[in-house]
């Protein structure tokens, strides 16, 4: 691994030396929303200089030079550099913090386990990367999809990074939920805390409002004052769907995935992460110990808070039986991709 200097890292104090940010997929459409975001930052605080470091495949190149003539332009007064490679080796040396965005995105009809096999074989050879070159305190964060099993494939590349450096994006989802619960209630989207998302970022995830509250009232008494139907079936049959199906209703309208708002999630899911959650809890991606009975191993999505050192899962929260039920579906999809990548071979 390459050495940590002395004052870099991830930690929100002001600082001299720049974090380093490695960025895949740099000349993509998520690495084009996210750029300006982390050079203004937004992501780290308006005190921490950045050190951008793009990775693209040979045919990104020309995008990624491109967004840093941009960068460039702006004059950001946070950036220190920008590098720009096709070389794990070279974008992973030193760094602080990895995105690993870049990977094919799903067309219309596809669902995200259909990329397996296509980004299966990006995830490893970057998290071996990361294990050889990356700074002691390196955090990674998988956007790129089907991302909870590609973390899992990165981190069993790096055996010698904590395992619990390794997350998936799940805040698009938490975002998504929340967003959906604001309009239901016609309640400010910042009221709204403690929406957790179980499982895999797919179509199986579960949106569990149980423990949810909105100006500090609970969130299904909420709605049930509000709503002039059964709140267990809206959840059931409007909530759940719509949160858990958006990426793909982004799809059809779009014409393709979700860009800005999958970028915002990210620069929420590493903010957190670093300065703390503060009050109440997120979702993020983690690899299980075996909390709530999801098996050992698997990236899921669980509610977690942060102190600004690391992720720590929320423990002790009641799950009923439909909970129970709905988990436990997510995390036997999360099972058969870990399955599938090991009959790959990757794994
Ligand atoms: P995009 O096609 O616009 O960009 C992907 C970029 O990755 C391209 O520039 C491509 O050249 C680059 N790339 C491909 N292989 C690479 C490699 N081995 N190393 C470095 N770069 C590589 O796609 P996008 O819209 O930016 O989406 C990127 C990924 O993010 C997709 O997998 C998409 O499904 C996923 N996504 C995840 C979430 C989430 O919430 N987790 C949300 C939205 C999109
Ligand atoms: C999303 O949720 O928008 C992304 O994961 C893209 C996709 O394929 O749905």
């Amino acid at each position: 691994m390459a050495a940590t200097p002395p004052t870099a890292g991830t930690t929100p104090t002001t600082r001299s030396i720049p974090t380093t940010v490695t960025i895949t997929g740099a000349g993509g459409q998520i690495g084009y929303a996210l750029l300006f975001r982390i050079a203004a930052g937004d992501m780290l605080g308006p005190d921490v200089p950045v050190r951008l470091r793009l990775l693209e495949v040979p045919q990104g190149l020309r995008s990624a030079e491109g967004a840093a003539l941009e960068l460039q332009d702006c004059a950001f007064s946070l950036l220190a550099d920008v590098e720009i490679t096709d070389d794990p080796a070279v974008a992973f040396d030193g760094c602080n913090l990895a995105l690993l965005v870049g990977a094919r995105p799903r067309g219309p009809g596809m669902e995200r386990a259909d990329l397996l096999a296509a980004n299966a074989g990006i995830f490893g050879p970057q998290g071996a990367a990361l294990g050889a070159h990356a700074a002691d305190d390196v955090r990674v964060v998988v956007v790129g999809n089907p991302a909870n099993t590609n973390a899992l494939i990165a981190a069993a590349s790096a055996p010698d990074i904590d395992p619990s450096r390794f997350t998936a994006l799940i805040r698009l989802d938490e975002n998504r939920a929340k967003g959906q619960l604001a309009q239901a209630l016609g309640a400010p989207v910042g009221d709204i805390r403690n929406v957790t998302i179980w499982g895999n970022h797919s179509a199986t995830q579960f949106a569990d409002v149980a423990h949810a509250t909105v100006g500090g009232r609970a969130v299904t008494d909420a709605l049930a004052e509000r709503l002039d139907v059964d709140v267990a079936a809206w959840l059931d049959d409007t909530f759940l769907p719509r949160v858990a199906k958006r990426g793909a209703e982004i799809i059809e309208v779009r014409g393709s995935s979700s860009v800005a708002s999958a970028a915002n999630a990210t620069i929420d899911h590493v903010r957190d992460w670093v300065h703390g959650t503060g009050e109440g809890w997120t979702s993020a991606g983690l690899i299980s110990r075996g909390e709530y009975d999801v098996p050992e191993g698997l990236v899921s999505s669980f509610p977690v808070r942060s102190d600004g050192t690391g992720w720590q899962i929320v423990e002790g929260l009641e799950i009923d039986d439909r909970a129970r039920r709905l988990i436990d579906a997510s995390v036997a999809e999360l099972a058969a991709e870990r399955d599938a990548v090991r009959e790959l071979g990757v794994l």
